[in-house]
Protein backbone atom coordinates (compact mmCIF):
# COMPACT_ATOMS: atom_id res chain seq x y z
CA UNK A 1 0.00 0.00 0.00
CA UNK A 2 1.31 3.58 -0.78
CA UNK A 3 0.95 5.26 2.59
CA UNK A 4 2.04 8.70 0.99
CA UNK A 5 -1.14 8.37 -1.18
CA UNK A 6 -2.91 7.13 1.66
CA UNK A 7 -2.49 10.37 3.73
CA UNK A 8 -2.66 12.49 0.75
CA UNK A 9 -6.39 10.98 0.07
CA UNK A 10 -6.90 11.39 4.17
CA UNK A 11 -6.11 15.48 4.17
CA UNK A 12 -8.03 15.96 1.15
CA UNK A 13 -10.95 14.36 2.50
CA UNK A 14 -10.83 15.59 5.97
CA UNK A 15 -10.42 19.35 4.56
CA UNK A 16 -13.36 18.60 2.26
CA UNK A 17 -15.55 17.33 5.00
CA UNK A 18 -15.07 20.14 7.32
CA UNK A 19 -14.81 22.84 5.24
CA UNK A 20 -14.07 26.51 7.87
CA UNK A 21 -15.87 24.46 10.53
CA UNK A 22 -14.12 23.30 13.47
CA UNK A 23 -13.13 20.24 14.59
CA UNK A 24 -11.84 18.48 18.26
CA UNK A 25 -9.97 15.46 19.04
CA UNK A 26 -8.70 14.25 22.01
CA UNK A 27 -5.37 12.73 22.31
CA UNK A 28 -4.35 10.30 24.89
CA UNK A 29 -0.83 9.87 23.39
CA UNK A 30 -1.05 6.45 22.25
CA UNK A 31 -0.15 5.43 18.88
CA UNK A 32 -3.67 6.23 17.06
CA UNK A 33 -4.56 9.26 18.59
CA UNK A 34 -1.32 10.96 18.21
CA UNK A 35 -1.66 10.19 14.16
CA UNK A 36 -5.01 11.38 14.25
CA UNK A 37 -3.77 13.97 15.94
CA UNK A 38 -0.69 14.50 13.80
CA UNK A 39 -2.87 13.71 10.95
CA UNK A 40 -5.79 16.24 11.64
CA UNK A 41 -3.23 19.09 12.65
CA UNK A 42 -1.73 18.60 8.82
CA UNK A 43 -4.76 18.78 7.33
CA UNK A 44 -6.83 21.60 9.46
CA UNK A 45 -4.29 23.75 11.09
CA UNK A 46 -5.95 25.89 13.56
CA UNK A 47 -9.59 24.80 12.72
CA UNK A 48 -8.41 21.63 14.76
CA UNK A 49 -8.89 21.66 18.43
CA UNK A 50 -6.90 19.17 20.34
CA UNK A 51 -7.22 17.87 24.40
CA UNK A 52 -5.76 15.58 26.76
CA UNK A 53 -8.70 14.83 28.82
CA UNK A 54 -7.11 13.80 31.91
CA UNK A 55 -9.15 10.84 32.91
CA UNK A 56 -7.08 10.14 36.36
CA UNK A 57 -6.40 6.48 34.03
CA UNK A 58 -2.87 7.40 32.83
CA UNK A 59 0.32 6.49 33.38
CA UNK A 60 2.76 7.72 35.21
CA UNK A 61 3.89 11.72 34.51
CA UNK A 62 1.17 10.65 31.20
CA UNK A 63 -0.45 14.34 30.72
CA UNK A 64 2.82 16.29 31.31
CA UNK A 65 4.32 14.08 28.63
CA UNK A 66 2.18 14.00 25.87
CA UNK A 67 1.38 17.81 26.33
CA UNK A 68 5.23 18.82 26.01
CA UNK A 69 6.24 16.09 23.68
CA UNK A 70 2.99 17.81 21.04
CA UNK A 71 4.38 22.04 21.97
CA UNK A 72 7.26 20.80 21.07
CA UNK A 73 6.16 19.44 17.56
CA UNK A 74 3.95 23.13 17.09
CA UNK A 75 0.83 21.08 17.92
CA UNK A 76 -1.12 22.91 21.24
CA UNK A 77 -2.71 20.39 23.62
CA UNK A 78 -5.38 21.82 26.29
CA UNK A 79 -5.22 19.62 29.12
CA UNK A 80 -9.20 18.95 30.73
CA UNK A 81 -9.30 18.07 34.10
CA UNK A 82 -11.99 15.36 34.36
CA UNK A 83 -10.52 12.98 36.89
CA UNK A 84 -14.01 13.29 39.29
CA UNK A 85 -16.38 12.56 36.52
CA UNK A 86 -14.32 9.72 35.45
CA UNK A 87 -13.96 8.29 38.56
CA UNK A 88 -17.61 9.12 39.69
CA UNK A 89 -18.85 7.23 36.82
CA UNK A 90 -16.49 3.93 37.46
CA UNK A 91 -17.57 3.56 41.35
CA UNK A 92 -18.52 0.88 42.47
CA UNK A 93 -18.58 -0.79 38.78
CA UNK A 94 -16.78 -4.45 38.14
CA UNK A 95 -18.10 -5.91 35.19
CA UNK A 96 -15.96 -5.25 32.14
CA UNK A 97 -18.55 -4.24 29.54
CA UNK A 98 -20.10 -2.03 31.93
CA UNK A 99 -16.39 -0.50 33.04
CA UNK A 100 -16.17 0.24 29.44
CA UNK A 101 -19.90 1.55 29.05
CA UNK A 102 -19.56 3.95 31.88
CA UNK A 103 -15.99 5.56 30.29
CA UNK A 104 -17.56 5.67 26.94
CA UNK A 105 -20.13 7.65 28.28
CA UNK A 106 -18.62 9.91 30.22
CA UNK A 107 -15.97 10.71 27.20
CA UNK A 108 -18.15 10.77 24.79
CA UNK A 109 -21.53 12.42 26.22
CA UNK A 110 -20.53 14.35 29.37
CA UNK A 111 -17.01 15.37 28.74
CA UNK A 112 -17.20 16.31 25.22
CA UNK A 113 -20.34 16.87 25.15
CA UNK A 114 -19.55 19.77 27.34
CA UNK A 115 -16.22 20.51 25.20
CA UNK A 116 -18.23 20.30 22.18
CA UNK A 117 -20.74 22.84 23.62
CA UNK A 118 -18.09 25.28 24.84
CA UNK A 119 -16.07 25.16 21.64
CA UNK A 120 -18.45 25.01 19.16
CA UNK A 121 -17.01 22.02 17.23
CA UNK A 122 -18.83 20.08 15.19
CA UNK A 123 -16.67 17.68 13.63
CA UNK A 124 -14.70 14.66 16.27
CA UNK A 125 -11.44 13.02 15.05
CA UNK A 126 -11.16 9.90 15.98
CA UNK A 127 -8.22 7.07 16.11
CA UNK A 128 -10.73 4.38 15.47
CA UNK A 129 -8.77 1.09 13.94
CA UNK A 130 -9.41 -1.43 11.89
CA UNK A 131 -9.15 -3.85 14.62
CA UNK A 132 -11.57 -2.12 16.97
CA UNK A 133 -14.39 -2.31 14.52
CA UNK A 134 -13.93 -5.78 14.05
CA UNK A 135 -13.57 -7.07 17.37
CA UNK A 136 -16.68 -5.16 18.60
CA UNK A 137 -18.80 -6.25 15.60
CA UNK A 138 -17.66 -9.87 16.24
CA UNK A 139 -18.53 -9.05 19.92
CA UNK A 140 -15.61 -10.15 21.14
CA UNK A 141 -15.39 -6.34 22.73
CA UNK A 142 -17.03 -3.43 22.92
CA UNK A 143 -14.42 -1.10 22.49
CA UNK A 144 -14.58 2.46 23.57
CA UNK A 145 -14.39 4.43 20.57
CA UNK A 146 -16.86 2.82 18.58
CA UNK A 147 -20.22 4.73 17.87
CA UNK A 148 -21.60 4.46 14.79
CA UNK A 149 -20.60 0.75 14.11
CA UNK A 150 -22.95 0.08 17.40
CA UNK A 151 -25.51 2.14 16.12
CA UNK A 152 -24.89 5.20 17.77
CA UNK A 153 -25.72 8.15 15.95
CA UNK A 154 -23.05 10.37 17.48
CA UNK A 155 -25.25 13.62 15.36
CA UNK A 156 -28.26 13.07 16.77
CA UNK A 157 -27.37 11.59 20.69
CA UNK A 158 -24.17 14.28 21.26
CA UNK A 159 -24.12 16.92 18.50
CA UNK A 160 -20.95 16.25 16.49
CA UNK A 161 -20.19 14.37 13.66
CA UNK A 162 -17.06 11.64 13.84
CA UNK A 163 -14.28 11.79 11.34
CA UNK A 164 -12.53 8.45 11.78
CA UNK A 165 -9.39 8.76 9.36
CA UNK A 166 -7.60 5.36 10.08
CA UNK A 167 -10.73 2.69 10.41
CA UNK A 168 -9.31 1.07 6.96
CA UNK A 169 -5.70 0.29 9.04
CA UNK A 170 -4.31 -2.04 11.25
CA UNK A 171 -1.73 -0.92 13.87
CA UNK A 172 1.26 -1.55 11.77
CA UNK A 173 -1.00 0.71 8.92
CA UNK A 174 -1.01 3.23 11.43
CA UNK A 175 2.62 3.29 12.40
CA UNK A 176 3.67 3.56 8.28
CA UNK A 177 1.32 6.97 8.48
CA UNK A 178 3.08 8.07 11.52
CA UNK A 179 5.95 7.35 9.74
CA UNK A 180 5.08 9.41 6.06
CA UNK A 181 3.53 12.13 8.87
CA UNK A 182 7.25 12.53 10.34
CA UNK A 183 6.26 11.87 13.78
CA UNK A 184 8.76 11.01 16.17
CA UNK A 185 9.81 7.64 17.06
CA UNK A 186 8.93 8.14 20.21
CA UNK A 187 4.70 8.28 19.31
CA UNK A 188 5.68 5.74 16.29
CA UNK A 189 7.23 3.16 18.04
CA UNK A 190 5.40 3.39 21.15
CA UNK A 191 3.47 -0.15 22.47
CA UNK A 192 -0.33 0.33 22.06
CA UNK A 193 -2.04 1.50 24.97
CA UNK A 194 -5.76 0.99 25.11
CA UNK A 195 -8.14 4.49 25.26
CA UNK A 196 -9.87 3.59 28.55
CA UNK A 197 -6.17 2.95 29.98
CA UNK A 198 -5.66 2.11 33.33
CA UNK A 199 -9.04 1.38 33.92
CA UNK A 200 -8.24 -1.92 31.89
CA UNK A 201 -5.57 -2.77 33.72
CA UNK A 202 -7.91 -3.55 36.49
CA UNK A 203 -9.94 -6.45 37.21
CA UNK A 204 -12.88 -5.38 39.51
CA UNK A 205 -12.98 -1.76 41.22
CA UNK A 206 -11.10 0.94 39.65
CA UNK A 207 -10.35 2.88 42.80
CA UNK A 208 -7.28 5.35 43.72
CA UNK A 209 -6.02 3.23 45.39
CA UNK A 210 -6.28 0.67 43.18
CA UNK A 211 -4.78 2.81 40.39
CA UNK A 212 -1.60 3.50 42.16
CA UNK A 213 -1.10 -0.26 42.08
CA UNK A 214 -1.43 -0.56 38.72
CA UNK A 215 0.24 2.51 37.73
CA UNK A 216 3.30 1.72 39.79
CA UNK A 217 3.17 -1.35 38.21
CA UNK A 218 3.08 -0.26 34.71
CA UNK A 219 6.22 1.71 35.30
CA UNK A 220 8.06 -1.36 36.48
CA UNK A 221 7.03 -3.62 33.49
CA UNK A 222 7.48 -0.44 30.75
CA UNK A 223 10.78 0.19 32.08
CA UNK A 224 12.01 -3.29 32.82
CA UNK A 225 11.21 -4.69 29.21
CA UNK A 226 11.13 -1.98 26.66
CA UNK A 227 14.54 -3.34 25.30
CA UNK A 228 12.70 -6.72 24.30
CA UNK A 229 11.26 -5.23 20.87
CA UNK A 230 7.69 -6.63 22.28
CA UNK A 231 4.55 -5.80 20.83
CA UNK A 232 3.22 -5.11 23.98
CA UNK A 233 3.73 -5.36 27.42
CA UNK A 234 1.84 -4.50 30.16
CA UNK A 235 0.65 -5.15 34.40
CA UNK A 236 -2.53 -5.99 35.51
CA UNK A 237 -4.15 -5.89 38.84
CA UNK A 238 -6.23 -9.17 39.60
CA UNK A 239 -9.42 -9.03 41.85
CA UNK A 240 -8.30 -11.84 43.71
CA UNK A 241 -6.07 -12.20 46.41
CA UNK A 242 -3.30 -14.68 48.06
CA UNK A 243 -1.71 -15.26 50.95
CA UNK A 244 2.06 -14.34 51.37
CA UNK A 245 4.73 -12.75 53.84
CA UNK A 246 5.12 -9.40 54.40
CA UNK A 247 7.75 -7.92 57.40
CA UNK A 248 7.20 -11.67 59.14
CA UNK A 249 3.40 -11.38 59.05
CA UNK A 250 0.57 -13.36 57.23
CA UNK A 251 -0.58 -10.69 54.53
CA UNK A 252 -3.06 -11.32 52.13
CA UNK A 253 -2.07 -9.52 49.55
CA UNK A 254 -2.65 -8.57 45.66
CA UNK A 255 -1.72 -10.28 42.33
CA UNK A 256 -0.46 -8.31 39.64
CA UNK A 257 0.09 -10.36 36.07
CA UNK A 258 2.54 -9.38 34.07
CA UNK A 259 1.90 -9.42 30.15
CA UNK A 260 4.91 -9.32 27.24
CA UNK A 261 4.06 -10.17 23.73
CA UNK A 262 4.69 -10.65 20.61
CA UNK A 263 2.12 -9.69 17.60
CA UNK A 264 2.18 -8.00 14.03
CA UNK A 265 -1.45 -6.57 14.31
CA UNK A 266 -2.85 -7.57 18.06
CA UNK A 267 -5.35 -10.14 16.52
CA UNK A 268 -3.10 -12.56 17.47
CA UNK A 269 -0.33 -12.83 20.02
CA UNK A 270 2.43 -15.42 21.68
CA UNK A 271 3.89 -14.65 24.89
CA UNK A 272 7.60 -13.53 24.71
CA UNK A 273 10.68 -15.85 25.83
CA UNK A 274 11.58 -13.56 28.96
CA UNK A 275 15.26 -14.40 30.63
CA UNK A 276 14.41 -16.08 34.12
CA UNK A 277 16.45 -13.04 35.16
CA UNK A 278 14.93 -10.64 33.89
CA UNK A 279 11.42 -12.11 35.26
CA UNK A 280 12.96 -12.40 38.88
CA UNK A 281 13.63 -8.54 38.91
CA UNK A 282 10.59 -7.62 37.46
CA UNK A 283 8.74 -10.20 40.45
CA UNK A 284 11.04 -8.55 43.13
CA UNK A 285 10.50 -5.04 41.93
CA UNK A 286 6.45 -5.47 41.77
CA UNK A 287 6.32 -7.49 45.11
CA UNK A 288 7.84 -4.18 46.96
CA UNK A 289 4.54 -2.10 45.61
CA UNK A 290 2.81 -2.06 48.91
CA UNK A 291 0.26 -4.40 49.49
CA UNK A 292 1.09 -6.86 46.39
CA UNK A 293 2.51 -9.93 47.33
CA UNK A 294 2.52 -12.15 44.46
CA UNK A 295 3.84 -11.37 40.45
CA UNK A 296 2.84 -13.96 37.60
CA UNK A 297 4.32 -14.33 34.61
CA UNK A 298 0.80 -14.93 32.12
CA UNK A 299 1.96 -17.13 28.94
CA UNK A 300 -1.17 -17.40 27.19
CA UNK A 301 -1.44 -16.69 23.66
CA UNK A 302 -4.32 -14.69 21.75
CA UNK A 303 -6.54 -16.66 21.21
CA UNK A 304 -7.69 -18.00 23.24
CA UNK A 305 -6.82 -14.91 25.91
CA UNK A 306 -6.91 -11.90 24.55
CA UNK A 307 -3.97 -9.34 25.12
CA UNK A 308 -6.03 -7.59 27.91
CA UNK A 309 -7.54 -8.54 30.92
CA UNK A 310 -10.91 -6.99 30.44
P1 LIG B 1 -7.39 -7.26 23.22
O1 LIG B 1 -7.37 -7.17 24.71
O2 LIG B 1 -8.77 -7.16 22.66
O3 LIG B 1 -6.61 -5.99 22.67
O4 LIG B 1 -6.65 -8.45 22.69
C1 LIG B 1 -6.20 -5.81 21.33
C2 LIG B 1 -5.43 -4.53 21.26
O5 LIG B 1 -6.32 -3.42 21.44
C3 LIG B 1 -5.96 -2.68 22.60
N1 LIG B 1 -7.23 -2.32 23.24
C4 LIG B 1 -7.84 -1.14 23.10
N2 LIG B 1 -7.48 -0.03 22.46
N3 LIG B 1 -9.44 1.04 23.18
C5 LIG B 1 -8.27 1.07 22.51
O6 LIG B 1 -7.93 2.12 21.96
C6 LIG B 1 -9.89 -0.04 23.85
O7 LIG B 1 -10.94 -0.05 24.45
C7 LIG B 1 -9.03 -1.18 23.81
N4 LIG B 1 -9.12 -2.42 24.37
C8 LIG B 1 -8.01 -3.10 24.00
C9 LIG B 1 -5.09 -3.60 23.43
O8 LIG B 1 -4.21 -2.87 24.27
C10 LIG B 1 -4.37 -4.40 22.36
O9 LIG B 1 -3.27 -3.70 21.82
Amino acid sequence: MDYQAFVEEQIASIRKTVGQGLAINALSGGVDSSVVTGLGHRSLGKQLKTVFIDNNLMRKDEPERVVRLFASMGIPVDRVNARTEFMNALKGLTDPEEKRNAITRTFYATVFGRLVRETGAKFLLHGTILTDIEETVAGIKRQHNILSQIGIDPEKEYGYQVLEPLKTLRKDGVREVARVLRLPGEITERIPFPGPALATRIVGQVTEERLVTVREATAIVEEELGDTGAFQYLAVLLNDRATGIQQGKREFGQIIVVRCLHSADARTATAAELPWKKLHRICERITSIKGVNRCVYDLTPKPPATIEYI
